[in-house]
């Protein structure tokens, strides 16, 4: 029989991110984390969310430390460079003298050396809803926010944190999903979809901005996956589009240009994630899609909505 693994999973967010955080994890894990702590038999990298600090893939469960312990020393593990860590919890933490000592305990269990500047392995310890878990950690690496630093950026351009959650939710976290960003702008979406491994390409109908896209890609060393053509004239069909809708205030557009798109959105794919400032529910019921998920995102006078349209 199949061994099933097991995953803790520790979230985090602000809290103008909350509901968005709350849609990644519901399309990713068909569940909503709890005190900040989602478990799942999903694995995911935790890289390539914006909301998991951390994954600990759970190879003991026991109701005391010392239980843990045995496992351990009856394991006989062999590691170098490795490096025990305590998974700091939101609730139910122990003090800081028992971490400590419990870090300390699995690091004299370990056959070899650890290293704590540049290990190869993490090992962590957590107590979690009073059962104890050890395991092997993965932290979220964030090189992803050198993606702020982009040659060439945009004033509608979505921020990198609610492009990566687009991405998730358009893929459900599968890298064979085919995706289409419409309108895709300098490549926001893409750099974040691409560098994730996600099987993703773009449309953009200004020349200048599509080679600010091209440009971006380059400069990540990602596939220069973007045409320069409007989107209407899309031939291929996708899994999935993700449609950010050109709106009044920075680009001139009328609501039958954005039902136009929104009619391609359902002509080209199966599902639709859409991101929005304005109220568009009447036009995209009207293309023939329902609203199955939404949420906002964003603070002051920068909300966005995203919509999930099937
Ligand atoms: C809201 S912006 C997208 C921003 C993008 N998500 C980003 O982060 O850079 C909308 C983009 O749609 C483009 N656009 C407008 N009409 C289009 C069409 N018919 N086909 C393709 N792109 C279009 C605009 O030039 C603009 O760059």
């Amino acid at each position: 029989m199949k061994d099933i693994k097991k995953y803790l999973y520790v979230i985090n967010y602000p809290v103008y991110e909350r509901d968005l955080c709350m849609m990644e994890m519901r399309t990713l894990f068909d569940d909503t984390p709890e005190d900040k702590v989602l478990i799942s038999e999903r694995e995911f990298n935790p890289s390539n969310s914006p909301f998991i600090k951390r994954r600990l893939e759970i190879l003991y469960e026991k109701d005391t430390f010392e239980e843990i312990l045995r496992e351990l020393e009856k394991a006989q593990i062999r590691m170098e460079g490795f490096k025990a860590e305590y998974l700091r919890l939101e609730s139910g933490n122990i003090p800081y003298e028992e971490r400590l000592k419990s870090v300390r305990e699995i690091g004299l269990r370990v056959i070899g050396f650890p290293s704590m500047t540049a290990p190869k392995i993490r090992l962590g310890i957590t107590k979690y809803r009073e059962k104890w878990l050890f395991g092997i950690c993965v932290n979220n690496d964030y090189r992803w926010k050198e993606h702020d630093n982009k040659p060439c950026t945009y004033s509608n351009s979505l921020g990198i944190r609610t492009a990566k959650a687009i991405v998730n939710i358009a893929t459900m976290g599968n890298p064979e999903t085919r995706v289409v960003d419409a309108c895709c702008g300098v490549g926001t979406t893409l750099i974040e979809g691409l560098s994730a491994g996600y099987d993703i390409c773009g449309y953009e109908l200004s020349p200048k901005t599509t080679a600010n896209a091209k440009e971006n890609l380059r400069y990540f060393g990602l596939e220069e996956r973007v045409v320069n053509q409007d989107m209407n004239e899309i031939g291929e069909e996708y899994d999935v589009s993700i449609l950010d809708i050109p709106y009044g205030i920075f680009s001139h557009t009328t609501k039958e240009l954005q039902l136009e798109m929104i009619e391609t959105a359902r002509r080209i794919s199966k599902r639709m994630i859409m991101v929005t400032f304005e109220g568009l529910d009447d036009l995209i019921l009207k293309a023939g899609f329902k609203i199955t998920e939404r949420c906002s995102v964003g603070k002051g006078n920068f909300i966005r909505e995203v919509l999930i349209c099937e």
